[in-house]
């Protein structure tokens, strides 16, 4: 999706454009431009590819400016070209507008703006915000009103930030779907599409809401519905600090947040642990009270590595708390008949807060009448906000677009989930929680000794790292983390790779076992070990190549594999997360091997907030 930035009242502003569009490259980095008031009016500078391009025709002039407006692309409509790049400008270049989403009347826009006599100079749907925004000017609106007048028009998710020649010191916006929020600042105010790119100049947030028009002053922001009526918007400061969004000394932001995972499982378990340290209690889920002793079923939603700790959270809530559990994508859910009501759990997964298919499930469920609990990552986020209850994992900023830490906290809250609703139903007694709250409160440990087997992932990566397809196998709670890591080994080595359960294999993915195709099996003990064992055998017998995730020390699964990846020993249930972290590794070294872009794999991006 598209990062927007914008700023007012702060001088050189076209350096804290660029530096919070390089906060917000991960959400889309196909082309990118800044529009900048001047004396002599609005300069624009755009251009294709990477941030670095914009960045260097910017460097061949002081940093001008007090007010003006920043976009990075994820191209939607039109490729990734100078003339679709952002921000696009009226007739007169008068006004100039950013925009992220999908506006899904464009072209019905389109044809009535050619009509009136507008040329158009772009491919893209975001165009027409331009010249409708400039027509409204033009009849007599200030900034705010053209663009409240104009959001009444459109149909899709957008949200827009305009600037116009005609009012120099001043931003408005819209937000719907696609989030924005603003930035509080002392004779300056802020907006961008998340929290990062505001930090490094405030702490003081406002999430905007759907339909908001916000118009930012140096020292005024004023928000209103699109009517004109005022509406007001709570004020937060956020804790998150900013030195933890940079890299720190990495060569990549993804090695980092690997890195980062035991200390972010330990701070997600913080605030749940019982005053004894031995029962885990959500404070969050107190907002439901009594609901929680009603429930007859539970649905996760989510999308992509989400919906993979979904899967695990099935696993550990049909174990411990003896409910039935759907696990649905997101983009599917909000078209089924889903039964949702009092009786009915739904929990979003989500690490942005954003992701678009999952708040439209969120919402959808709840108008139905089920109580909402959000797995998510980012405060203040949409999920965050709209959600009954949110469970807030505490991974800090995930800025590489392979989610990792983002995922290890997931599974630690959803198993943390399943206890504390299994200790509020009386599924499991006091002893039978603490018994299983000690290895959970020690699993950050086992978690650093995976990662000190980091040079043995690296040279095995090395010798894969030119296989054209993988396949990834596990069982139980482990076929979640087979598909994991399938899909990070895709996503930022483009090299093609599948998740099955291991148990399915010979129901067809076994014609695809060959010398040339790796099979990477997770081997480590527990009720099925030795049925992955065989599954081993299976691929050997047909000269595949195994590598295989196993216990430290596991002589069983050495002699049987061509290559191990070693973890520490632990619980069956809280496995996948010290297996998942040799196979995020695999993926990394593969790709960094393949000299690939780790941190922003091409098409994809950070938040996806389209449909
Ligand atoms: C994960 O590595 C991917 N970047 C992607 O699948 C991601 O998990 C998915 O888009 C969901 O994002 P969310 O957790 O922010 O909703």
């Amino acid at each position: 999706m598209c990062g927007i930035i914008g700023v007012t009242g702060r001088d050189g502003c076209s350096r804290i454009l660029l530096e919070g569009l390089r906060s917000l490259e991960y959400r889309g980095y196909d082309s990118a431009g800044v529009a900048v008031q001047t004396a002599d009016g609005l300069v624009v500078v755009r251009r294709p590819g990477k941030l670095a391009e914009l960045e260097g025709v910017l460097a061949e002039r002081e940093p001008f400016g007090r007010t003006g407006i920043g976009h990075t692309r994820w191209a939607t409509h039109g490729p990734p070209t100078q003339q679709n790049a952002h921000p696009h400008v009226d007739g007169p270049e008068r006004v100039a507008v950013i925009h992220n989403g999908i506006i899904e009347n464009h072209e019905a826009l389109r044809a009535e703006l050619v009509a009136r006599g507008v040329t158009f100079r772009s491919e893209t749907d975001t165009e027409i915000l331009a010249h409708l925004v400039s027509e409204r000017i033009e009849a007599g609106d200030d900034l705010g009103q053209a663009t409240a007048h104009v959001a009444g028009r459109l149909d899709g998710s957008y949200s827009f930030a305009v600037v116009s020649a005609d009012r120099p010191d001043e931003l408005a916006a819209v937000r719907h779907q696609s989030p924005l929020i603003l930035g509080i600042g002392d004779g300056a105010n802020f907006l961008a599409s998340d929290i990062p790119a505001l930090l490094p100049h405030t702490k003081v947030v406002m999430p905007l809401e759907d339909d908001d028009v916000a118009v930012l002053t140096p020292d005024k922001v004023t928000v209103t519905d699109v009517h004109g009526q005022v509406v007001t918007r709570p004020v937060r400061t956020i804790d998150w600090d900013p030195v933890r969004i940079q890299k720190g000394g990495y060569r990549h932001f993804m090695m980092k947040e690997i890195e980062e995972q035991p200390a972010a499982v330990a701070a997600t378990m913080t605030g749940c642990l019982t005053d004894d340290g031995f029962t885990i209690r959500i404070p969050a889920l107190d907002a439901l009270g009594d609901r929680l002793a009603q429930l007859e079923r539970l649905t996760f939603v989510a999308c992509g590595t989400s919906w993979h700790a979904g899967l695990a959270g099935k696993f550990f809530i049909e174990n411990l708390v003896g409910i039935p559990v759907d696990v649905d994508y997101a983009s599917e859910f909000r078209y089924r008949q889903t039964q949702a009501g009092p009786g009915h759990l739904v929990v979003p997964i989500t690490q942005s807060g954003e992701t678009l298919d999952t708040m439209v499930a969120l919402r959808q469920a709840k108008q139905g009448g089920s109580p909402i609990v959000s797995v998510v990552n980012v405060p203040e986020s949409a999920a965050d906000r709209e959600s009954d209850a949110a469970i807030m994992t505490e991974a800090g900023p995930e800025i590489g677009v392979a989610s990792t830490k983002a995922f290890t906290t997931q599974l630690v809250a959803l198993y943390m989930l399943a206890l504390d609703l299994a200790g509020r139903r009386g599924a499991l007694d006091a002893a039978a929680l603490r018994e299983r709250v000690q290895p959970l409160r020690r699993i950050r440990y086992a978690m650093e000794g995976a990662l000190r087997h980091a040079d043995a992932v690296r040279d095995v990566a090395h010798r894969y790292a030119d296989a054209r397809d993988f396949l990834f196998l596990g069982r139980g709670v482990n076929y979640p983390i087979a598909l994991e890591g399938a899909l990070k080994l895709k996503e930022i080595s483009y090299i093609h790779a599948e998740g099955y359960p291991a148990g399915e294999m010979k129901h067809g993915p076994i014609a695809l076992i060959d010398g040339d195709m790796p099979v990477v099996v997770v081997a480590t003990p527990g009720r099925v070990y030795d049925k992955v064992l065989a599954n081993i055998q299976e691929v050997r017998s047909r000269a595949g190549k195994v590598i295989a995730v196993c216990a430290e020390g596991d002589e069983r699964v050495a002699a049987q594999a061509d290559e191990v990846l070693e973890v520490p020993r632990v619980d069956e249930d809280l496995s996948c997360l010290v297996n998942v972290v040799p196979l995020q590794l695999l993926a990394y070294f593969i790709a960094e091997k393949r000299g690939c872009d780790i941190d922003q794999p091409r098409n994809l991006a950070k938040s996806v907030t389209v449909e």
